[in-house]
Parts: C-alpha cells; sequence; structure tokens
C-alpha cells in the first residue's frame, strides 16, 4: 500500500517522523488540507531519527512492503528496520558523503556536497529505488542499497538539473515522473524563489530508452 502523506517543505527541519501512521489507516479518514484528522490516528506511533539527523523528506516502501526508508537533511537514505534496530543507514546520493563532513549536516553549503534526496520511489517490478536528489539530479540504486547510480544530472534538452523535488514511477510502465521546483534557483537559495518564478518543469525518464524528457513545464513554484 503506497502511503500518500503530505508532502513535507525540504525546508522545514522536523527531528522525528510522524507520518507513519497512515500505514495502518484507511486514507479517506485524513484529510490533509488543514491538517484535519477525524479519526484514526489513535494507534500512531512516532519513528525517531537518529541524533542529530534531521529534514525527513519523501518516504517509500520497497517491493517487498519493507521500511519506510526516508531520506534525510545530511544526505542519506535510511530505512527502518524495526524498534530495536530503528533508522539505519540505507543509501548515499553522493560519491563524496563521508561521516565526517556530512554526518547530522544542516549547512546548505555541505548539504550541496553531501547531498539531498528528496524524491524517493520503489519500481515495484524491478525493487530498485529511484531517487530526486536536490544537487545530484535523477539517481538509482538496488535493493541492497549502496552509493546511488547517477542516471542524469540534466534532461535531454541540455538544461541542467536545478532543483529536483519530487518522484513517482509508473508501476504499468516503469516511467519515472520527476519535478523540478524550479530551474534557476537551488534549494539552497530556495529564499529567492518567489511566486514570479515559473521556471519548475516535471520530467520523465523512461528506462528502456533512457530518454529524459521535459514533460510539462508549471506555471508557477
Ligand atoms: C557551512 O559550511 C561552510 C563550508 O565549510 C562554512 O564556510 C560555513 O561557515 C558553514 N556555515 C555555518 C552556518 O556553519
Amino acid at each position: 500500500m503506497n502511503a500518500q502523506v503530505a508532502t513535507m517543505n525540504p525546508l522545514s527541519h522536523s527531528s522525528s517522523l510522524f507520518f507513519v501512521v497512515s500505514l495502518f489507516l484507511s486514507l479517506s479518514s485524513v484529510i490533509c488540507d488543514g491538517l484535519v484528522i477525524k479519526d484514526g490516528l489513535k494507534r500512531f506511533r512516532e519513528l525517531q531519527l537518529p541524533n542529530n539527523v534531521v529534514g525527513p523528506e519523501s518516504l517509500a516502501f520497497d517491493c517487498h512492503g519493507r521500511g519506510p526508508y526516508v531520506g534525510v537533511a545530511d544526505g542519506r537514505i535510511l530505512k527502518w528496520k524495526g524498534a530495536r534496530k530503528g533508522l539505519t543507514e540505507f543509501a548515499f546520493n553522493s560519491p563524496k558523503w563521508e561521516k565526517k563532513l556530512c554526518d547530522g549536516s544542516t549547512n546548505y553549503t555541505i548539504e550541496a556536497i553531501c547531498g539531498r534526496p528528496l524524491g524517493l520511489k520503489f519500481d515495484p517490478k524491478t525493487c530498485n529505488l529511484y531517487i530526486a536528489d536536490a544537487y545530484y539530479g535523477i539517481l538509482v540504486v538496488g535493493q541492497h542499497g549502496g552509493v546511488a547510480k547517477q542516471l542524469a544530472i540534466s534532461a535531454d534538452d541540455g538544461v541542467p538539473f536545478k532543483f529536483l523535488n519530487g518522484l513517482d514511477v509508473d508501476s504499468q510502465t516503469g516511467a519515472v515522473y520527476f519535478s523540478e521546483s524550479s530551474s534557476k534557483y537551488q534549494l539552497r537559495d530556495a529564499a529567492k524563489i518567489t511566486a514570479a518564478d515559473n521556471s519548475g518543469r516535471l520530467l520523465r525518464y523512461d528506462p528502456g530508452t533512457k530518454s529524459m524528457k521535459p514533460w510539462h513545464h508549471a506555471h508557477g513554484f
């Protein structure tokens, strides 16, 4: 089952995960508009992030229903391994990721080096995890994790990705759809993005043909 939860703002650094609840709920009982929760949140449980780790953003369950997996501000993708082990390291987007520099970091300069996974989704057929990273483009990693393989840092039209954000996989075709919040500003400059910036795009990656094409141009952030 997909956990359809409201996307959290990558700029807001919350130190715990509060979303897992919806797994056990009928989605109709959760109304995200204004966060009116009618019923059902009685069995909710909070999953604690490791010490110093902040900014959980996007979550996914793998093709065996394991997880959730979550991207955090220091560039890692963590996997929930149950109450005893908690959230453990699963994958990195940056080949430059190192504990000394990145672990628990919230510094935007460092973030651009360590990566910032914002969109996550497993392909239910191949069990590969696709990742949209704010700085490292579109990546994919197998079910055993590790350093993710970078698929592209620009679209086929040559325009470099500036600020990738959300991502989804078409479970029938395997096509990967992902959003770019702005083609002008990076996440670290997100404060400069105004309503007047309509440079965002929706793009589509076809794993068969390897095409990476703009699909739709946004009319706002
Ligand atoms: C962030 O990291 C950069 C590069 O190491 C450093 O120059 C800067 O002072 C740091 N900023 C903060 C707020 O710690």
